[in-house]
């Protein structure tokens, strides 16, 4: 028997999206396995149901690294390989011209934070990690490190619309504010943008005139309970055929 895919989870809220995942480990319809989910958030939902599964959880509190680095940016204590120069020309995250106090801030925080998300996921060796309503960007420092082999993407996102439109944090929001008559999910790789990587997968449904946003958003998550374990799939067939 070949061996399953070793799914590391990161989340930050409900987990209604790691649910479907988990349910699709245990049904057989992903040939793989959650090995951990990680979280943004102490105490939420997500965590809850991933314990409730058997599966390894943790916590990186951004919000309080970054409360604290606010009090004094000197007490952050930055990883031994972080490079401020590579990470800032490589970053897409903020647009260039920026104010440089704020990409130093952004950057170094989330330098911390990664490097605290990096201890806890490297010893599980994963072959993907799904960001599964992970709210949080990631930075180049993160990425390169779990995309250690270039050109071979491991990073998954769901996003809530039908990329390239809307990327951002709220995409049923944004779709049905501007008045669509289709809004969409999309799972796609990672890369240095917000919402910019490779897609692998999309899923529509009609949005009809007496649609209110809570349905709008309901008609989404249902597709993105499908979809996302398809594609999940889809990269574990992929990785078994190069075995
Ligand atoms: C989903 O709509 C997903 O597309 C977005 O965040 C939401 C997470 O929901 N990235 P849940 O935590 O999986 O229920």
């Amino acid at each position: 028997m070949k061996k399953k895919l070793r799914i590391g989870s990161l989340i930050s809220g409900g987990g209604t999206n790691l649910q479907a995942i988990i349910d699709s480990c245990a049904n057989g319809k992903i040939y793989g396995e959650i090995v951990f989910t990680g979280s943004d958030t102490p105490d939420v939902k997500g965590l809850e149901r991933a314990q409730k599964a058997g599966i390894d959880t943790f916590v990186v509190d951004y919000k309080k690294i970054i409360q604290d680095a606010k009090e004094n940016l000197n007490s952050l204590v930055l990883p031994n390989d972080f490079n401020f120069d590579d990470i800032k020309a490589k970053q897409q995250l903020i647009k260039n011209g920026a104010d440089g106090k704020k990409i130093e801030f952004f950057l170094k925080t989330r330098a911390v934070a990664e490097r605290m998300l990096l201890d806890k996921i490297e010893p599980y060796k994963i072959d993907l990690l799904v960001l599964a309503g992970f709210m949080r960007t990631l930075t180049p420092y993160f990425i390169d490190r779990v995309n250690w082999v270039k050109g071979e993407h491991k990073i998954m996102n769901i996003h809530p619309a039908l990329l390239p439109a809307f990327p951002g944090t709220d995409g049923y929001g944004d779709t049905f504010r501007y008045g669509c008559k289709v809004g969409g999910c999309t799972v796609h790789f990672i890369d240095y943008g917000e919402d910019t990587g490779p897609i692998i997968g999309q899923r529509a449904f009609q949005i009809e005139d007496k649609d209110t946003l809570d349905i709008v958003k309901q008609k989404g998550l249902a597709l993105e309970w499908q979809l996302y374990p398809e594609c999940i799939q889809k990269f574990a067939k992929a990785l078994i055929s190069k075995l």
